[in-house]
């Protein structure tokens, strides 16, 4: 099979690639140029829906569709970019706007001039703090060379661009909470309908993507939507970053086209590498937490948008997997997972404020040895007692809670109930020992994910 060649992680590694000198010598800016010059801001969007690329923040949602919502007189509109990235385990916006700045400067760019928006904002979590750097540095010499401001390539189009850093919650990254706090209100989501593209920021037409999808529109504008489509699986086109974290050799952040299967990921030669000092992996969370879990039988499965609901999984999310060794004891997994929807629920709805905090009692519970059979029915019907899907709450956050924590304990079962029924003595001392001063302080698995950044090849 012939060898993959990277897309979005091309220029990772290249010298000096963050400046803009070298950044346009390998190319860059060209499409930026191309799609004002040569084609109107209808066209980027027929092109962008033609190439299939799908949003990159987790739910999939088709981006030139997205784009096309906005109403068709407007004054004013708003591009806001997602680089909040709070998902356990998901890291690849962070290197994406490390490693190469611009290719995201120049994403944006082309994709506000599709929207014809002429003010775009950057909504970076606040623990970004190299990235912001980098990513404003870039911005500057962007700004110096007449990439941003106003009559962009002498075309009349007038573009502003600004970093905003968040004060650090989950929820921000959540569309609306991130719209809300942008406006320096307290971040939490709001009610919807109006959806962003009517009613978003300053009560305008906005459009919320995520930092790796806009980083694909330059290469659809230059290398056009037949070439995108062709890579990947059916309904799931384009590359993808994928980042692996948990006990395999060679932890990181990889390229490859969408559709890649989870064994491929953990024990591929060009990605994780299998695990190490010869653990056996129990299961995988390959979306960022808030997809589920796949069992180490299920690992055959293919990371795209559409496969993964086949095994039960909300669904690919943003492809951040947490390897789960076999030798973690499943009742820890549960409560650190619960630990962490109830900590980061904003607290408007009663069903996600209530249920995630009740559905980590009940995990830690079991995990300090006092659980009995019936929680684990419990836990999995409060699972299905919250949620956007059945209506009853403002955001998606308590979804994202409900399949891990689900899928843990369906697929675990087992595992739960020889723990539930085995008398262990001492159980309570050995938890709290572990875990004390405050049993608060558990480890969120994965949540910095790892700190290498690797592409494949
Ligand atoms: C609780 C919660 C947290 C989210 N966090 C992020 C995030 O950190 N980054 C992100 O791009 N999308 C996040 N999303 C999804 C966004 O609401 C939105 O769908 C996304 O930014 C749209 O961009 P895309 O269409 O390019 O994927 C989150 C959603 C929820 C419900
Ligand atoms: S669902 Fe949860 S996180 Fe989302 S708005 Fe309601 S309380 Fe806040």
């Amino acid at each position: 099979m012939a060898k993959y060649e990277p897309v979005l992680l091309k220029n990772v590694g290249v010298e000096g690639v963050r400046n803009l000198k070298v950044y346009r010598e390998r190319g860059g800016y060209a499409a930026a140029e191309k799609a004002l010059k040569n084609h109107t801001p209808a066209q980027i969007v027929e092109i962008v829906k033609e190439s299939g690329l799908r949003g990159r923040g987790g739910a999939g949602f088709p981006a030139g569709v997205k784009w096309s919502f906005l109403p068709e007189k407007r004054q004013v509109t708003y591009l806001c970019v997602n680089a909040d990235e709070s998902e356990p385990g998901t890291f690849c916006n962070r290197v994406l706007m490390e490693e190469d700045p611009h290719q995201l400067l120049e994403g944006i760019i082309i994709s506000a001039y599709a929207t014809q928006t002429t003010t775009a904002y950057i909504y970076m979590r606040v623990e970004f703090h190299e990235q912001f750097h980098i990513l404003q540095t870039a911005l500057d010499e962007a700004y110096a060379a007449g990439l941003f401001g106003k009559n962009l390539f002498g075309t009349g189009y007038n573009l502003e661009c600004f970093i905003h850093r968040g004060a650090g919650a989950y929820v921000c990254g959540e569309e609306t909470g991130l719209i809300e706090s942008l406006e320096g209100k307290r971040g939490w989501p709001r009610i919807k309908p109006p959806f962003p593209a009517i009613e978003g920021l300053f009560r305008r037409p906005t459009v919320v993507n995520n930092v790796e999808t806009l980083c694909c529109v330059p290469h659809i504008i230059e290398r056009g939507a037949a070439w995108f489509k062709s890579i990947g699986t059916e309904g799931s086109s384009g590359p993808k970053l994928y980042t692996i974290s948990g006990p395999v050799k060679r932890p990181g952040c990889y390229e490859a086209p969408l559709g890649i299967t989870c064994r491929d990921l953990i024990f591929g030669d060009d990605y994780g590498q299998g695990m190490i000092d010869g653990r056996k992996v129990k299961g995988c969370i390959p979306g960022g937490l808030s997809v589920g879990v796949l069992t180490e039988s299920e690992l055959d499965c293919k990371l795209d948008f559409d496969e993964v609901r086949k095994y039960g999984l909300l669904g690919l999310g943003t492809a951040g997997a947490i390897v789960i060794p076999q030798d973690a004891d499943i009742r820890e997994v549960l409560a650190n997972v619960a630990r962490f929807y109830s900590h980061e629920s904003c607290g408007q709805c009663t069903q996600c404020r209530e249920g995630t905090n009740w559905m980590y009692k009940i995990a830690m519970r079991i995990a300090l040895g006092a659980g009995r059979i019936a929680d684990l029915d419990l836990i999995c019907e409060v699972t299905r007692k919250m949620g956007m899907m059945p209506g009853l709450s403002i955001c998606g956050l308590p979804d994202g809670a409900a399949y891990p924590i689900r899928t843990i304990v369906e697929k675990f079962r087992d595992e739960f109930e020889q723990h539930i029924r085995r008398q262990e003595p001492g159980r309570v001392e050995q938890v709290l020992k572990r875990l004390n001063p405050a049993i608060y302080e558990l480890p969120i698995i994965g949540q910095r994910g790892s700190h290498t950044y690797h592409r494949a090849g």
